[in-house]
């Protein structure tokens, strides 16, 4: 079992807006060394360097270096993969999926060669095909990738929730499952307000609004940047994982993960509740669905699969 320690270890690869705001984040919570990479010169260090420069104001002691070298990044508990291109407007996860494809291959082997014992995070998009792939290019057994996805649309439709409801959004506990995109499966039966369904709480007409906006949520981002992704609520979703994975903490929290016949789906990439902790993913946790829901879930995940042979690995 993992003790947080001395030695504990996060490298990020990619020092884009993802990558750095987490850094950023992670930094800030002074469990672990970090180590940015990017074979882009200068980025990483200078961006290393700015949040170095930020700990004497927000009080961490921690090592923090920017590289771009894999070698500094040797040895880590955990490795967050950002690197790929983003979503540009108007453009689905779905078509970042061949760009992206060889550039997280050659990094994934990288990462496993110089950090065996790493959880990996996959965040680069469509994240849960990127997650497939590094489960493939790392050799890494299933319960050691994990993808972003679930925390992140999970958090957005509870910021929409309290929103409508004027409520804390700590006190909404959302079921967001499937694919990180346009399959998401999102079951407001089971999204909770202080333990009551929001289904008793709100109109079905004003579910569907937030559902709908929930499933578009990165896309309303991309549309207000115009130019790149979103990086606040991605960052934080990120550091939520790993303090689960860094701290031991077995949280209950829904991620991309391998699954080998859960929920009747095998050998495929989806989002649903994992518990995450020093291990990585210690269990998958398995709803009582409906079928209409199990139908849903099946059809995210086959969406999926498609992804997946498209990919042509092997
Ligand atoms: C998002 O949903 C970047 O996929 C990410 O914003």
């Amino acid at each position: 079992m993992r003790e947080i320690d001395s030695l504990s270890k996060v490298s990020i690869i990619g020092a884009g807006n993802v990558g750095a705001s987490c850094a950023q984040r992670l930094a800030e919570r002074n469990y672990a060394d970090i180590v940015l990479v990017d074979i882009a010169d200068g980025l990483p260090q200078g961006r290393a360097l700015d949040i170095l420069e930020s700990a004497p104001i927000t009080g961490f002691s921690r090592r923090i270096i920017g590289s771009g070298e894999y070698r500094e990044a040797a040895n880590s508990d955990v490795v967050v993969i950002t690197s790929g291109l983003g979503r540009k407007p108007g453009m689905t996860r779905d078509e970042l999926l061949k760009a992206n494809v060889s550039i997280v291959s050659d990094v994934v082997r990288r990462v496993a060669d110089c950090s065996p014992d790493c959880t990996i995070i996959m965040v680069t998009n469509p994240v849960d095909a990127m997650t497939y792939l590094a489960v493939s290019a790392s050799g890494f057994p299933h319960s050691r990738v994990v993808g972003l996805s679930g925390v992140l649309d999970g958090a957005r439709f509870r910021s929409f929730i309290s929103a409508e409801l004027e409520v804390s959004a700590s006190d909404i506990s959302a079921c967001v499952l499937g694919q990180h995109g346009e399959n998401m499966v999102i079951i407001p039966r089971l999204t909770t307000v202080g333990g009551r369904p929001i289904t008793g709480l709100l109109p079905q007409e004003t579910i569907d609004r937030l559902v709908k906006r929930t499933v578009e949520g990165g896309a309303e981002i991309v549309g207000l940047l115009k130019t790149g992704s979103a990086f606040y609520a991605p960052s934080a979703a990120v550091a939520q994982m790993v303090d689960a994975i860094i701290r031991n903490e077995k949280r209950v929290l829904p991620c991309a993960a391998y699954l080998d016949g859960e929920y009747g789906i095998k050998d495929s990439v989806i989002g649903v509740p994992v518990k995450l902790g020093g291990k990585g993913i210690e269990q998958i946790i398995e709803l009582e669905l409906t079928g209409e829901e199990k139908v849903a879930l099946v059809n995210s995940a086959n969406a999926v699969r498609r992804l997946i042979d498209g990919m042509k690995l092997g």
